[in-house]
């Protein structure tokens, strides 16, 4: 049975009605990473990993949610919204974003279901509030935007779950287009499409299996000393408003200012915006060699700069850059510490190189990674059935 499809049955075995069906993606980030909360560019594409929601409303001012995966429901009044963190969380998170813009939202029915690994850097979260937004503005016929959804879902993060994410996650789940990436300006909140069709390579992920919390403090570290060295800088050139605005003349200033640990941070951060556009540009020239190039460049950066990937991410990057012949590039996609690594894969030599690497970490490691093949599908959308 098809996730719509179980959705829709248990919804109306539940609630007795006929459902709206709605499905959010998850998202791959092809390159740029942990440059959205700077104003920066990054390469997200929303993915056929996704969650299933069948909604209605109910006419009340309670919200009822089932999920197949958790096969556990929670109930709550809308006004009765509190953060912490289980999955309801994120539902009272995005009801509560929308009562926070003053918009009549009543209670609704919902039955979730979905596919995306959690913990795996492919944004389960985001699927889920975005997916949520999607429903209570077509429910409603709130006629909000894309991106207001998304800054709606963003808020469920910020101020529900305690996770000062990017925009990153969300925009893709709601703008993510077939067979493209979305090269993102985290500025200006526009983004470019970047068709996807190798003809010889294609996108595998591989699933560390270790679980990044992103709630754990060290997500929220990161983004504070990005914004120490901000602080700093603008004491000399108040013009600066982010990263983004930051020059190499301008590290060298801020090396004098503030101590290495936040200068590394910020240096990797100045780094990765410039190569996700130049990343964007092998893209569109076909250079995969060149682009993968990058791809290993943000990884070693974050795990020796930015230090958020651990020894079983740097050993699955590692492996893949030893066999060059076989990989173009691959990295640690996401918040990290785990999670799943994005890797650009010769396509005659990827069941091969799968092999490989599951025997490589299953003797390092003791556990054997996943691998996800994925193709790249429009964004939060209603399914008919
Ligand atoms: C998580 C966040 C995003 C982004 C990435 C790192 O996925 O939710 O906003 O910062 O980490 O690029």
């Amino acid at each position: 049975m098809t996730l719509t499809h179980s959705v829709t049955k248990v919804f109306q075995d539940k609630f007795g009605s006929e459902p709206l069906l709605l499905i959010a993606p998850g998202r791959i980030n092809l390159i740029g990473e942990h440059t959205d909360y700077n104003d920066g560019f990054v390469m997200p594409a929303a993915v056929d990993k996704c969650i299933a929601f069948a909604v209605a409303s109910n006419g009340n001012d309670q919200c009822n949610f089932y999920s197949i995966d958790f096969k556990n429901s929670f109930s709550f009044k809308l006004s009765e919204s509190t953060p912490g963190g289980s999955w309801f969380h994120y539902m009272m998170g995005v009801a509560d974003g929308f009562m926070k813009m003053g918009l009549p939202i009543s209670g609704i029915d919902c039955v979730f279901g979905g596919n995306i690994p959690t913990g795996a850097g492919m944004s389960s979260s985001a699927a889920l509030c975005c997916g949520i937004a999607y429903a209570f503005n077509e429910l409603f016929h709130l006629k909000l935007s894309r991106l207001q959804l998304a800054k709606i879902a963003q808020h469920a993060e910020h101020e529900f779950a305690g996770v000062r994410c990017g925009i990153m996650d969300q925009y893709a789940s709601l703008f993510g287009q077939a067979h493209s990436a979305l090269l993102l300006d985290c500025r200006s909140l526009t983004h470019e499409i970047l068709p996807i069709n190798f003809v010889d390579a294609e996108i595998l992920l591989i699933d560390s299996k270790v679980k990044h919390e992103l709630g754990s403090s060290a997500y929220n570290d990161r983004r504070a000393a990005c914004e120490a060295g901000v602080y700093e800088l603008q004491k000399i050139k108040p013009t600066i408003q982010s990263l983004r605005d930051v020059s190499n003349e301008d590290l060298v200033l801020l090396k004098t200012k503030v101590d290495a640990d936040v200068f590394i941070k910020c240096q990797f951060i100045v780094n990765e915006i410039e190569r996700t556009q130049q990343a964007a540009q092998l893209l569109k020239a076909n250079d995969l060699v060149g682009f993968g190039k990058k791809m290993f460049e943000t990884h070693w950066g974050l795990s020796k700069e930015y230090e958020v990937s651990c020894a079983e991410s740097d050993l699955l990057v590692q492996l893949a850059q030893d066999s060059h012949n076989t990989v173009f590039g691959a990295r640690q996609m996401g918040g990290g510490f785990g999670g799943c690594m994005i890797n650009l894969v010769k396509k005659d030599a990827i069941e091969e190189f799968k092999d490989q690497i599951k025997k490589k970490y299953v003797a390092s490691f003791k556990k054997e990674p996943d691998f996800y093949s994925v193709d790249l599908v429009d964004g939060v959308h209603v399914q008919q059935t």
